[in-house]
């Protein structure tokens, strides 16, 4: 067992002799998703007492930040485990939920501690708020103290806090980029993004294009690049922070992009576990990974969809696209059911004499609310790609500028106060008048 207890069970309510139920407070569910990072490859074993905590465990144990981790469920509590640790080794963590009166709970964890290797981690799921238990547990090495019911991402975000490091920089975001249809925009749309996200909140983003044959990301940054991509999803165990440093080309201060090789003279049969892998690297190294996936469907564009932190579907308003995207969006919801939904990018709307679904019905039918609404502006969008800028920097004005900004925010999980125009229908004149009369009242 560990002696470092993590500092977020430290309860602000010790003098009151109560401990807060970890799950109280403000906290949203959202906000224990973004905490709740993907956990390394370790093995868990847990010991539960009732089937509530044992449910949790197990949907927590088919998330996608445990994917790497093996997780094996017993039931019999600290009983169980004090007698199964003394045939067997000790894994890397073990949860035990624990009903038992405080001294016969702290004899079992004694028991424990004599067949527990130094590097194991204890998390106890215990059923009282106990300011004297949890000192008990905490002089004993355990890390963890949650009190029941715990929910699956309680015990993700626990879990994910012992094995990563909360005070520095979170593992960088997987934000993966994908078209309901080939040509739709999305690379424009993940290009456009993530430029965005990198000049607002001055944090480093990498822009990796998996589009391996025909990917834009050089030319939309009007860029001769290292076809840096390539090398690392072929040899991704070489793969470090000194190779990506050379393997990325630098756009601007905060923006990189990994680039396709774009060369058709090779095959480019990628590996999943390959794309894992590399994205694995770019993540610990950057806050932000923008992925432009091409519109293709295989092992590894689906492995990267779904264990992304945030999904972008880019849609024309028309029925294929619609088909399409509640496909996709229905495979995320079954295979994602602790996160949210993914972002809906409506693109080249309004595009003249096209008969469109409408933004209603689109939304209506995928039950899904667009993150942003881009129009169609082939003057604007077209100039930007012949030059090799991005929307903003081609204009600033442009209509689309807005839109690309909200959903960078909502991909960073920040709002922006948006500086609204002023409504063309009030008269100018009027405005002074209206302002004293409001300040009257
Ligand atoms: N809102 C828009 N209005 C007009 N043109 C647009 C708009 N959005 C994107 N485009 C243009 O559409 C074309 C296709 O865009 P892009 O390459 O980003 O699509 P894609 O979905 O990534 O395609 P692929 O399936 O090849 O990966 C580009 O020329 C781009 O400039
Ligand atoms: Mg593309």
């Amino acid at each position: 067992m560990t002696r470092q207890a993590h500092a977020h069970a430290v309860p602000s309510m010790e003098d009151a002799g109560q401990l807060m139920p970890y799950s109280e407070g403000a906290e949203t569910v959202n906000e224990s998703l973004i905490k709740a990072r993907p956990i390394p490859r370790i093995s868990i074993q847990a010991f539960c007492e009732g089937n509530t905590t044992a449910e949790a465990l197990q949907v927590a144990a088919e998330d996608r930040r445990l994917a790497k981790t093996h997780v094996s469920l017993h039931m019999g509590g600290a009983p169980a485990a004090v007698a199964h640790y003394q045939e067997s080794p000790t894994p890397n963590l073990i949860v035990i939920e624990s009903s038992l009166p405080r001294a016969q709970m702290l004899g079992e964890l004694d028991k424990l501690a004599e067949s527990c290797d130094s590097g194991t981690k204890v998390v106890i799921v215990g059923h009282v708020n106990d300011v004297i238990l949890y000192r008990e547990l905490l002089k004993r090495g355990v890390s963890e103290y949650l009190v029941a019911p715990v929910t699956p991402l309680q015990l993700m975000e626990s879990i994910s806090n012992l094995y990563n490091n909360p005070d520095s920089d979170p593992v960088g975001n997987v934000m993966a980029f994908v078209g309901a249809k080939g040509g739709v925009g999305s690379s424009t749309v993940c290009h456009n993004a993530a430029w965005t996200l990198s000049e607002v909140l001055k944090s480093n983003v990498v822009i990796a294009d998996l589009d391996m044959a025909f990917g834009t990301t050089g030319l939309d940054f009007n860029q001769d690049p290292v076809q840096g991509i390539a090398e690392a999803l072929g040899s991704p165990e070489r793969l470090d922070e000194v190779l990506l440093d050379r393997l990325l080309t630098k756009c601007s201060n905060h923006l990189s992009i990994f680039a396709a090789p774009v060369v058709l003279d090779r095959d480019y049969d990628l590996s999943a576990e390959a794309c894992t892998t590399v994205l694995d690297v770019v993540r610990q190294n950057v806050p932000f990974v923008a992925v432009d996936l091409p519109h293709t469907w295989t092992s590894w564009t689906k492995r990267i969809l779904l264990s992304a932190d945030e999904v972008v579907i880019t849609a024309v308003p028309d029925l294929a696209n619609l088909r399409n995207a509640k496909n996709i969006i229905d495979l995320l919801k079954q295979s994602r059911s602790n996160d949210g939904p993914p972002h809906l990018v409506l693109n080249m709307a309004n595009m003249p004499k096209r008969p469109e679904i409408s933004v209603k019905e689109f939304s209506q039918s995928l039950d899904l609310k667009p993150t942003a609404i881009i129009e169609f502006d082939v003057e604007t969008f077209g100039q930007a790609a012949n030059n090799g800028q991005m929307i903003e920097e081609l204009n600033k004005k442009a209509k689309a500028v807005a839109a690309i900004h909200d959903l960078a925010m909502a991909l960073a999980h920040r709002k922006e106060v948006r500086v609204e125009p002023k409504k063309s229908g009030m008269p100018n004149a009027f405005a002074p008048l209206l302002e004293k009369l409001k300040f009257k009242r």
